[in-house]
């Protein structure tokens, strides 16, 4: 085998087990400041960039992220996000921040974020955090990974999988949550499977929970 052949093939490897795709997609410029045009009839995978030459600080700045957003009934947390919707300049560089506030015994429900991984930090607080990984053997089946976080504690929620937070301390904890997406989305799992628009019949949701369409019903009367 010549030399030649070899560094052909070392280069080809190379660049085809290269570390570098990460979600986001990258970016191909040094800068994407997204076009704030919710009337736009051209939809790209992401938005898209205004001309650089426009571009201006504020496109890449956010304040606010020192308070709480507003507390959702019921739950006792509040969020904040900051993404490409509220803070343009994020536009194809696959990242992106939240603030979360929990009440004492305030519960962020089982959610996902479809695009991304999260890395959350404790700042105050103690709270209980875990994420469910598919079983490898039964799809019916999947196994917890929890634990109890205090000031300083960071742990990671792996892409699509399902977590959730809760506050088991007297105080309020505050969080802050990284992501690896301009735009991470958000599923959460008991309001969008029993308020979706229209509604899934109740046969299905019945069956799928194992209850009767009685207590379905009230489950979806809960969520209403
Ligand atoms: C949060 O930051 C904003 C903007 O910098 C400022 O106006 C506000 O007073 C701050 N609020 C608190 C409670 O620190
Ligand atoms: C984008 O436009 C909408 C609607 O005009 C506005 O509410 C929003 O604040 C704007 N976002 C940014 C980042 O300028």
């Amino acid at each position: 085998m010549s030399v030649w052949w070899f560094i052909t093939t070392l280069a080809i490897t190379a660049f085809f087990s290269s570390p570098a795709y990460a979600y986001d997609s990258n970016p191909l410029q040094d800068i994407c400041v997204a076009v704030n045009d919710t009337q736009a009839s051209v939809f790209v995978n992401g938005k898209i960039c205004k001309d650089p030459n426009l571009a201006k600080a504020d496109d890449f700045f956010v304040s606010g992220l020192n308070v709480s957003g507003s507390a959702v009934p019921g739950f006792g947390f509040a969020s904040k996000f900051v993404n490409v919707n509220n803070m343009p300049g994020l536009n194809s560089l696959g990242i992106s921040i939240a603030r979360a506030v929990l009440e004492p015994q305030g519960l962020v429900p089982l959610h996902t974020h479809p695009r991304a991984t999260e890395l959350m930090t404790v700042l105050e607080g103690t709270v209980y955090s875990g994420f469910l990984v598919p079983d490898a053997v039964s799809f019916f089946k999947s196994r917890l990974f929890s634990k109890i976080l205090n000031p300083g504690d960071v742990f990671v929620f792996p892409i699509g999988l399902m977590h959730f937070q809760y506050n088991l301390g007297r105080k309020k904890v505050t969080m802050l949550a990284s992501y690896n997406s301009q735009n991470p989305g958000i599923v959460t799992i008991p309001s969008s499977i029993s308020t979706s628009n229209p509604p899934i019949i109740s046969d299905v949701l019945a069956k799928g929970f194992q209850l009767s369409t009685t207590e379905i019903a009230e489950l979806q009367k809960k969520f209403s």
